[in-house]
């Protein structure tokens, strides 16, 4: 099974592919891998660090051939894709790929939420682990709850470029939503749209009834 998590940046993709990883599914984030890789300061890393900053996306090649490697690793797994595809061109590389995918559950979240939720947001970097200040604090502040070690903010998170990213995301990414539901109207792949402003926890039990594993 592979589903798609679609949504605006801050939707709640990671957290809820975080929660959906203990019912098996493996998590391709693509903003994670390219992160990982800026750290690791690789050529790819070095690529892509000055695109992310700026809130702007990264070459489509480059990222359908990062994915394409890590689907072909992950074989039959079920799988969550977060972050991937953006652009109409990275669909229809999945889909000429012969990759299919089962579900694409669309997060909808208002801009102003976005804005809160990305502005407060804390991650360890090391898992990925997803924190807000406000929402999901973790018990101590600043540290990471499982391992006590210290949280930080994302370069992109900061309000004007949260708003590139808005933006970008409106240009590039919005017109998935059309595409995909037209694809569930003429084949076996699902589409459904959440509110996703509610809490995390409420979002995560609608996933669960789409895909009948509460
Ligand atoms: P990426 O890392 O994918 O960022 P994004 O899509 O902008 O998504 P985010 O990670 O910001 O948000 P999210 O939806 O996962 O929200 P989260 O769960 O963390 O991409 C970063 C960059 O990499 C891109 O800008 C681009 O440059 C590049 N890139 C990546 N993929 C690419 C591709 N395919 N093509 C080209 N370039 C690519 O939640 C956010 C906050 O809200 C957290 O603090 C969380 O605790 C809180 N929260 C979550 N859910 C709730 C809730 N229900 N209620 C209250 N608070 C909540």
């Amino acid at each position: 099974m592979r589903i798609i998590l679609l949504g605006a940046p801050g939707a709640g993709k990671g957290t809820q592919a975080h929660a959906l990883k203990e019912k098996g599914y493996a998590h391709l984030a693509t903003g994670d891998l390219l992160r990982a890789a800026i750290q690791q300061q690789s050529r790819l890393g070095r690529q892509v660090q000055e695109a992310m900053a700026a809130g702007q996306l990264v070459s489509d090649d480059l990222i359908i051939a990062l994915v394409k490697e890590q689907l072909q690793q992950m074989g039959q797994q079920p799988c969550l894709l977060d972050g991937f595809p953006r652009t109409l061109a990275q669909a229809e590389a999945l889909t000429q790929a012969g990759i299919v995918v089962d579900w694409v559950i669309h997060l909808l979240v208002e801009q102003e939420e976005i804005i809160r939720r990305l502005s407060g947001r804390r991650v360890h970097q090391p898992s990925g682990r997803v924190y807000h200040l406000e929402s999901h604090p973790p018990r101590i502040p600043n540290r990471d709850d499982v391992t006590g070690e210290p949280l930080t903010q994302r370069d992109d998170d900061r309000e004007q470029t949260i708003r590139q990213r808005l933006q970008v995301y409106q240009a590039q990414t919005a017109p998935l939503i059309a595409y995909y539901q037209q694809q569930a109207l003429h084949s076996e792949l699902r589409y459904h749209t959440l509110d996703a402003s509610q809490p995390a926890e409420a979002v995560r039990a609608q996933i669960g009834v789409l895909l009948n594993d509460k």
